[in-house]
């Protein structure tokens, strides 16, 4: 029985390990060339490989990362189970970014960046955190960690999600009614949404001009779900204030891009959580031993949902 790892060999030594400690009657292996294909019972990758029919008898296919887009789920046959990552190293990562995204926003950040590129010294009346209303868009693994960190500032805190949630200190709403009702009361906004069909572009003009004026956005959901051109807009015709975008579409961005110099934009090249290769090993090496249990592996994804 193996366990193939298709990914980079540096976070691979470190499964390796892991897996000869955890898991020693399975063979690990990095090599697709060299396994036998009928062997293979468990694989982990980015992106799901052209010839995955060779590995008739495989039982999990692991994602690499959080998110699930980047798969081509329909080549996947129905047998075979597809399991996001769901690690502490990502959860850890990304409530560091989005803190500092959110504080960066409500501190003025961008503009004062700017200001200093101008050689202008001018305080910018400070919004106490009582007064910064923060939605979050998406309410799972990472939309609820990032919640909790930011309970220590003192902002008014909502999200959003498609299911109803409850989660303490936290205004949740879900479905159009509490869209609306999130949107008309946020001045940051964070997207940690998945990217599915109905996710897909839904940073659009429609949703910023529901937004209070004024407002500002954090994106480290898909690039795809952003509409460029209309945040741009939205930026440059005074209605959005500022933004923090880690993911695009594409990504990188072409020289030129609007992004790029924009002076209310910091931009970040898509890091704002990184898989972590010793707690990713520990999450894929617990989700196996569920497995074989008779669990569902934690990070199972709901193909008719799409994550
Ligand atoms: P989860 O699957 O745990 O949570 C997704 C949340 O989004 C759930 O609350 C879900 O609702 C909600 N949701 C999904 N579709 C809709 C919809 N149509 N309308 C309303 N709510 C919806 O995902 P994670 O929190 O682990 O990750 C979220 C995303 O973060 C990933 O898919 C990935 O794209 C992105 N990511 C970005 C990284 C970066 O570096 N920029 C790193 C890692 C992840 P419900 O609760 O009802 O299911
Ligand atoms: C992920 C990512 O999905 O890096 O893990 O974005």
């Amino acid at each position: 029985m193996t366990f193939l790892f298709n990914s980079d060999a540096k976070r691979g030594a470190t499964f390796a390990e892991a897996f000869a400690r955890e898991l020693p009657d399975i063979a690990f292996s990095m090599d697709p060339a060299s396994v036998e294909p009928e062997a293979v019972r468990y694989l982990i990758t980015w992106t799901v490989p052209d010839d995955l029919a060779r590995y008739s008898n495989l039982e999990i296919v692991f994602s690499i990362g959080a998110g699930i887009d980047q798969f081509r789920i329909d080549a996947v046959p129905a047998r075979v189970k597809v399991v996001r990552m769901v690690e502490d190293g990502i959860v850890r990562m990304m409530q560091e970014y989005a803190t500092l995204a959110v504080l960066a926003l409500h501190r003025d950040l961008p503009a004062y960046l700017d200001q200093q590129r101008r050689g202008i010294w001018q305080p910018i009346a400070p919004v106490q955190a009582a007064k910064r209303r923060i939605g979050v868009l998406g309410l799972g693994i990472l939309g609820s960690a990032v919640l909790e960190r930011l309970q220590p500032f003192g902002f008014p805190l909502s999200g959003w999600s498609r299911s109803p949630r409850a989660i303490g200190g936290v205004r949740c709403l879900s479905g159009g009614e509490g869209l609306n009702s999130l949107l008309a009361t946020t001045d940051i906004l964070v997207c940690l949404l998945p990217l599915t069909e109905e996710t897909r572009g839904f940073l659009n003009p429609e949703l910023f001009a529901r937004l209070p004026a004024g407002a500002a956005l954090v994106h480290v959901g898909r690039g795809a779900q952003l509409d460029h051109q209309a945040l741009v807009d939205a930026l440059n015709a005074g209605h959005l204030s500022g933004a923090v975008v880690d993911v695009t579409d594409p990504e990188p961005l072409p020289a030129g891009h609007a992004f790029w110099n924009h002076p209310q934009i910091l931009l970040t090249p898509h890091i704002a959580s990184v898989t972590q290769a010793e707690t990713a090993a520990a999450a894929v090496i617990d989700n196996i031993k569920r497995h074989r249990a008779g669990l569902d592996p934690i990070g199972l994804i709901d193909r008719s949902r799409g994550y």
